[in-house]
């Protein structure tokens, strides 16, 4: 892709190159943040000739349960959508990682803030995304002051967009103040996540997360690094509340996400997590992880799905 502008796009039904899949300024999800949408990395694989995308049926299910949220229909099934994703990659053909984003937004072009009567849009592209924090050798995390949203707020389990300023007002903040990320409450004071990523801890040789109710994203690299540790180290998850101060003293802390992919933290409020740098469980499951990002460990070669050889998506 020379530039970002000439690869493919799809919009409201028609494949068209990026530079014209425009939107009116009046666009209600443009106003308003009423819009769902997802992030899905595809891994290209040099030795295979493949670009993978991982877990593509789980995003898609995971937008579908965000539309419900904010009263959008679907623009198709999950199926259909990994679809519409494979025939989008295949017209530009690339042979490097790609970070594909859909969108389903509120299109109608209407003053007024509701969810009904207003109509539907749906949107795909992608773009290159290198590392989405650049230290990896152990990042600096700050307690935001910033609270994360609340589900009787704006609902985190849904992807909308209008939470993002939520996150937008924590990253830039800690990044401002010269960390790498920042690590958001919920309104009663425990850990929730990262401005765009899970949190885990190691305690005691095991993993330990905020549970669901915690206002997380759910997101789909914390359920492949729970199931990685299970399977492959025999390393158990506890889900539940966690302290500010757990994190503190914890072995090892990395946070996840398709983005940040495993990133370990080596440090929280200017206090050294473990060692500082990248802990001995947190680097074996990001080894396990990359080498199952590109459908190098057969046991989860259903997590990838091929652009080039196959048109059945897998989950
Ligand atoms: C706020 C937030 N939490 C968690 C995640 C991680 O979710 P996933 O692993 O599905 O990308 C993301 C990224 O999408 C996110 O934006």
């Amino acid at each position: 892709m020379s530039s970002p502008l000439a690869s493919t796009a799809y919009l409201n039904g028609k494949f068209m190159p990026l530079a014209e899949a425009n939107i009116n300024v009046m666009t209600h999800a443009f106003n308003y943040g009423t819009a769902c949408f997802e992030g899905i990395r595809g891994y290209w694989n040099e030795g295979r000739q493949q670009l993978y995308l991982f877990r593509m049926r789980d995003h898609y299910e995971r937008l579908v349960k965000s539309c419900r949220i904010l009263s959008l229909e679907p623009p198709g099934t999950p199926e259909e959508l990994n679809q519409i994703t494979i025939e989008m990659l295949r017209q530009d053909n690339p042979h490097h990682d790609v970070y594909v984003r859909p969108l389903v937004y509120k299109s109608s072009l209407a003053i007024g803030v509701r969810l009904h009567n207003v109509d539907d849009g749906f949107v795909l592209f992608y773009a290159l995304l290198g590392k989405y924090i650049d230290n990896q050798s152990g990042c600096r995390c700050c307690t935001s002051t910033y609270r994360r949203v609340d589900d009787n707020g704006i609902p985190a389990r849904a992807k909308i967009t209008g939470i993002y300023v939520n996150s937008a007002l924590a990253k830039s903040e800690a990044e401002l103040n010269g960390f790498d990320e920042a690590i958001m409450l919920t309104h009663e004071g425990h850990v929730s996540e990262g401005s765009g990523e899970n949190i885990f801890l190691i305690i005691d040789g095991q993993l330990v997360t905020p549970a669901p109710s915690e206002n997380i994203l759910m997101g789909i690299t914390r359920a492949s690094v729970i199931k990685l540790a299970r399977r492959e180290l025999g390393i158990g998850t506890i889900e539940r509340q966690v302290d500010r101060t757990e994190m503190y003293i914890a072995d090892e802390v990395f946070m996840t996400g398709t983005a940040a992919e495993i990133t370990p933290v080596g440090e929280i409020d200017r206090r050294a997590v473990g060692a500082g740098g990248i802990g001995p469980i947190t680097a074996k499951l990001q080894e396990l992880f990359f080498q199952a990002v590109k459908s190098e460990l057969p046991a989860y070669a259903h997590w990838c799905t091929p652009v080039y050889q196959s048109v059945t998506a897998s989950r």
